[in-house]
């Protein structure tokens, strides 16, 4: 892929001068699902999936973008003088807003660049598309431009301001925390209270991570997170009137249980169930991965997918019968909605040997149920960004 995109730069930028590549990965989260904007933990991994990037630095103030992933919107053209956030310059939106947010934070990119992508992420799968691209320009920028004294987790914080700020979308760490951190074969537990964060071996024993796109459209994503994320807070405020806390991921289940009565919408008290038992899950699940106990993480997986389902109500039917046929199937150590929910993806731990009956029994009682197709993916877990040539 990398010499096919470089032929496409020179084609379209020409050959001269000093080209670098890049890649950014994607990311999936095995168990910790809408923490990340709660203090509490979560648990994803980089894949050997991403975005790769070729670039060149510029004399002028011009920026140039083109996507091989969106080849029918040609070549963008936009300066350093307009980083603002227009409808019409569609995905140029997310790397763009990473210039801007370098600017914002005193990080002044002071000529353009010219930058061809492709990403083999699929499209819209809620396998952070726009998360690796934010780490591909910020990689890209500390890169070309110098900056000194900009950590990985610097970019990955960068990444999330230029996604929260720039195009409007309250995400939290973790897409950008796992992207720009990957470590092979590792998966990140993250403490996202505090940015603490540990790397766990993911020993699966014969088993491996399936990811299952459900190809639904995904409409109002960013509106309905949003709205989860208000939710959470307003039940936070109402804790925080009876209890001296800084986050829903501060409390235990049974300190829970005593003050949920204090949030008043019912709907909110559901969703701060989620939010705590959510991180209790992970903290468990993580400690019986490191005990060797894959099986204890499976079920785990599983009880996540119900809380998503039930209390935080982000899953719908195309996820559910993904998981539902999903956890029928034999060889399924466990299987869940993966990221942001309402759409995008599943993620299954499944014995190798079982992957093929897998992936032909949910796939057709998928298209059944649903009336088109899932695809599915074997995937393994990869580095974080980085320069490549
Ligand atoms: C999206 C967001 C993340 C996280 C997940 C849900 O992927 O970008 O910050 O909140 O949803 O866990």
């Amino acid at each position: 892929m990398q010499q096919k995109l470089l032929e496409k730069f020179q084609e379209l930028f020409g050959g001269e001068g000093d080209i670098r590549s890049y890649f950014s990965p994607g990311r999936v989260n095995l168990i910790g699902e809408h923490t990340d904007y709660n203090g509490g933990h979560v648990f994803p991994c980089a894949l050997t999936i991403g975005t790769y990037g070729i670039a060149r630095k510029r004399e002028d103030r011009k920026i140039r973008f083109y996507s091989e992933n969106f080849s029918r919107l040609g070549v963008f053209e936009t300066s350093l003088d307009d980083l603002v956030y227009h409808e019409e310059a569609n995905w140029t939106n997310y790397p763009k807003g990473v210039v801007w947010a370098f600017k914002e934070k005193g990080y002044v990119v002071d000529t353009g660049f010219d930058l061809v992508m492709n990403g083999n992420i699929p499209n819209g799968s809620g396998l952070s598309s726009s998360a690796s691209v934010e780490l591909l320009m910020g990689v890209i920028l500390v890169d070309l431009f110098g900056f000194e004294g900009l950590s990985m987790i610097d970019l990955a914080l960068l990444g999330q301001y230029a996604e929260n700020k720039f195009n409007g979308m309250n995400c939290g760490i973790m897409d950008q925390f796992a992207i720009a951190m990957g470590k092979e074969n590792q998966a990140i537990f993250l403490d996202t209270a505090d940015l603490s964060y540990e790397y766990a071996p993911i020993e699966m024993k014969g088993a491996k991570i399936v990811i299952a796109a459900s190809n639904k459209k995904r409409k109002l994503t960013d509106s309905k997170y949003n709205e989860r994320r208000a939710e959470c807070e307003e039940a936070l405020a109402d804790i925080q009137k009876q209890m001296d806390i800084k986050a829903l991921g501060d409390l235990t289940e049974e300190q829970f249980e005593e003050v949920k009565d204090a949030v008043k919408n019912p709907v909110c008290r559901k969703r701060a169930k989620h939010a705590v038992y959510e991180n209790q899950r992970t903290i468990k699940a993580v400690a019986a991965l490191k005990a060797g106990d894959l099986e204890t993480f499976g079920k785990l997986m599983n009880a996540s997918h119900v809380s998503l389902r039930d209390d935080y109500e982000v899953t719908g039917k195309e996820l559910d019968t993904l998981v539902e046929a999903a956890w029928k199937q034999e060889g399924v150590v466990g299987s869940r909605m993966t990221g942001a929910g309402f759409g995008g993806c599943t993620v299954s731990i499944v014995k190798e040997e079982a992957i093929d009956e897998f992936i032909k029994h949910v796939g057709e009682i998928y298209e059944k149920e649903i009336g088109y197709a899932a695809d599915f993916y074997v995937v393994e877990i990869g580095d974080g960004s980085r320069r490549i040539g």
